[in-house]
């Protein structure tokens, strides 16, 4: 998602009337019908619907994993978390009429950008249960469209507090979705449901020792959220062993394509929120940094390689995409022959980071015997 609403902190100062105008709108009060159409926006950096060949996916046998594959279900079928996504005592009075606007926009944002991703794992996970005929498949699929509705659900409470409701009936039939070959869908559902995973207890361990910046109650509820991500990466881990051929030989460069394009991505639309994570008390860099290397250590469960995050070229090309990214929205924003050139520019910066980040050599290493892991952060 992003209405974005480049950067408002840009340093430039030749750039501070149009900076001025981004906050304006920014933090110009967002009505329902907007935070739906900033759901509906497909861009690089949006989260996005997907489809997929569903009977391909359906044709998967667990019989390799069946043990572990038992294990996770059951524990699934549990349902540890039933009653957890409730606002009850623990959820404090948000005074968003007294938020500093700029920050209200941003956390806003985060939790629109949030409720898409939710939702469309909830959307991606329901079809494949409707279509498929596997019970094995079918279960996992049904008990992971549980979690993910009550987690946009419950974000679209909060949301609905600040007057704002992201109408998920018309995002499920009017947004556009993506087409991804099965294991392109392994690779991408995997790794977001461990980086959402790590994105979210990271935050709440942070809050934890810094409770002052804990300025929403949503936060509490990060702990149990996340051990469901963890979970249903786990259950892509094991959809991943059941075929040696998905990690190993050619995919291990899609792997790796996946690796870069997903934290790249994440870096860069957590470089759009800089008020909301002064709020939180949080570095954005050391942030990711910090949910990058616990998604690493995790993906060694079932990826061959992971990137050498310490790598000298690192950090210097994730900002380079990161300035390209603000140029092609402020190219975007100024429209016209000079706002395409500034577009393309900013485009190709980000062409250059990425290329320059994939070509980083990877660090290899052999998986373990189970990929079978208990969230430990
Ligand atoms: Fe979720
Ligand atoms: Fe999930």
């Amino acid at each position: 998602m992003n209405a974005h609403a480049p950067l408002a902190h840009s340093a430039d100062a030749t750039n501070a009337d149009e900076a001025i105008a981004r906050q304006d709108a920014m933090t110009a009060a967002m009505t329902s019908e907007q935070a739906t159409a900033v759901a509906m926006q497909d861009t690089l950096l949006t989260p996005r619907f997907y489809t997929t060949d569903f009977d391909e996916m359906d044709a998967i046998d667990v019989t390799p994993v069946r043990a572990e594959w038992d294990a996770l279900i059951a524990r699934m079928k549990a349902d540890p978390n039933r009653g957890h996504f409730k606002k009850n005592e623990d959820w404090d009075h948000v005074d968003w009429e007294g938020m500093d606007p700029v920050l209200r926009a941003e956390f806003i944002d985060f939790l629109i950008s949030s409720c898409t991703a939710e939702f469309s794992g909830c959307v991606l996970y329901k079809e494949m249960k409707r279509r498929g005929s596997n019970e094995d498949i079918t279960t996992l699929f049904q008990l992971m469209a549980r979690d993910e509705a009550r987690h946009a659900g419950f974000i679209n409470d909060a949301l609905r507090e600040a007057g704002i409701a992201v109408n998920l009936g018309f995002l499920t039939q009017q947004k556009k979705y993506t087409y991804f070959r099965p294991k392109f869908i392994y690779y991408a559902t995997y790794l977001s449901e461990k980086i959402g995973y790590a994105r979210y207890i990271t935050i709440y361990r942070h809050l934890e020792k810094h409770p002052e910046h804990r300025f929403h109650p949503i936060f509490k509820w990060f702990r149990e959220w996340c051990n469901d991500e963890f979970s249903h990466g786990e259950a892509f881990a094991l959809l991943m062993r059941t075929d040696p051929k998905l990690t190993s030989g050619r995919n291990v460069w899609w792997i790796k394509f996946f690796l870069t394009a997903v934290f790249s991505t994440m870096w860069i639309r957590d470089h759009q929120r800089p008020v909301f994570h002064d709020a939180l008390g949080v570095d954005t860099a050391w942030y990711g940094q910090e949910v990058f290397r616990k998604t690493s250590e995790i993906s060694r469960q079932v990826f061959p390689i992971t990137l050498d995050i310490d790598h000298p070229r690192w950090r210097p090309n994730l900002d380079r995409m990161e300035r390209g990214s603000v140029q092609v929205a402020r190219g975007r924003a100024r429209g016209g022959l000079g706002g395409t050139a500034t577009r393309l520019a900013g485009m190709a910066k980000c062409g250059w980071g990425f290329v320059a980040l994939y070509t980083i050599p990877a660090i290899r290493h052999d998986m373990p015997e189970s990929s079978v892991m208990e969230p430990a952060y």
